[in-house]
């Protein structure tokens, strides 16, 4: 039986650090006040006018694809997920794709927020495991600085995101038990605005209350995607509900994970390591605590990057791996959670 496993991993962190005191001369914020609430020290912002989600991708994925021992011409599929990509459209799979000058592959874009990383695992999972490709190149990558609120307004919210990019390739195996054993996809979209950024959009707020309706414009054709009163009132930011945020995220987290772990008859107690979206340190700590893993089986690195969404998990899983605390026959768990709200999971034998 065919079944995927991770060949190479990369990342790639901007090289600009910003810490909390540096944001605190810019909104009123301070180092307290993040760290005690996200447990973030510092994140990295991409370099404006040089640097996008695709390019950070490519770094990346030139690693990915030299540890797995092969060249890009070699990919024969690419699955991208971000929310921050360098066009509406085309997606940032095919800006890519031209990056790296590879053959005429499939290219396909994930819009799944912070889930956008398992969405696209088990998607490419799927590929492999009916043979139809051998060498998947997937990502994740995020500038969330070229598009966050700066002002007060957008100070809960604005602390917490970096940018940043982490991608694996994925490649067949047959030795037994070894690679991705599942993956659980899910999502609940009675509260999809609470965690969002609604424009520009093609809306027209057919989803909104009445009271956040646009104003209706006269003109036949024009100021739908993006109107005058919502470019005045900066509302073009993302935006979200925090405590809402949590109280789900620490319901879904581990139910998603036990889902995996149940499935293949496994438990908690088997679990190597788990790398969870690098949401909020005290999301991934109440996590921690309620399935009473030990430091040694959960991967977080939040203080250095913020969450960067998309990225968090491969650029965790990245960095695990190099730090040695991924060895071949561990068990690793990824587990998401985001807007939308949509979270997952996929049980990995490395
Ligand atoms: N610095 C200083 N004060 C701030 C900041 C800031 N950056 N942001 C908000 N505040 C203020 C608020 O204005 C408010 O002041 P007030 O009491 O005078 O009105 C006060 O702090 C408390 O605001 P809350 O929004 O209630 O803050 P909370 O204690 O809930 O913490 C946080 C906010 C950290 C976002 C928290 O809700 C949380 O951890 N939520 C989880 C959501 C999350 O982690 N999201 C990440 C992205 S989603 C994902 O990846 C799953």
């Amino acid at each position: 039986m065919i079944q995927s496993k991770v060949a190479g991993v990369g990342k790639y962190i901007p090289e600009k650090t910003v810490t909390n005191d540096e944001l605190s001369q810019i909104m009123d914020t301070s180092d307290a006040w993040i760290q005690e609430r996200t447990g973030i020290k510092e994140r990295h912002y991409a370099k404006r006018y040089e640097e996008s989600s695709t390019t950070l991708a490519y770094n990346a994925a030139k690693i990915a694809i030299e540890r797995a021992g092969i060249t890009a011409k070699d990919i024969d599929f690419i699955v991208f997920a971000t929310i921050t990509p360098d066009y509406y459209f085309p997606g940032c799979g095919v800006l890519l794709q031209r990056m790296f000058d590879m053959n005429e592959i499939p290219a396909l874009d994930i819009r799944n927020q912070c889930s956008g990383f398992v969405y696209a695992l088990s998607i490419a999972d799927q590929f492999i495991k009916t043979g139809t490709y051998k060498n998947v190149l997937v990502i994740g990558a995020e500038v969330h600085s070229f598009g966050l609120d700066f002002s007060n307004a957008g100070r809960n919210i604005t602390v917490i995101f970096g940018d940043g990019a982490g991608a694996i390739v994925l490649q067949p195996t047959e030795k037994p038990g070894q690679g991705v054993l599942s993956a659980h996809l899910h999502s609940d979209g009675k509260n999809a605005e609470i965690l969002s950024m609604l424009n520009p959009g093609f809306h027209c707020g057919v989803w909104l209350p009445e009271d956040q309706k646009p104003v209706k414009s006269d003109k036949p054709y024009a100021d739908v995607f993006i109107n005058q009163e919502q470019i005045a009132k900066h509302d073009f930011y993302p935006q979200m509900d925090g405590q809402a945020v949590f109280k789900k995220a620490v319901e879904k987290f581990p139910e998603v994970i036990m889902e995996a772990l149940t499935r293949n008859n496994l438990e908690t107690s088997d679990l190597a390591l788990l790398v969870p979206h690098q949401a909020n340190l005290r999301i991934c700590q109440f996590v921690q605590h309620k399935m009473k893993l030990r430091d040694d089986q959960i991967f977080v690195n939040i203080q250095k990057y913020g969450n960067t969404t998309a990225a968090s998990i491969p650029i965790a899983l990245c960095e695990a791996w190099e730090e040695g605390r991924i060895k071949e026959g561990d068990l690793v768990c990824l587990a998401s959670f985001g807007s939308g709200f949509t979270w997952g999971s996929a049980l990995i034998r490395w």
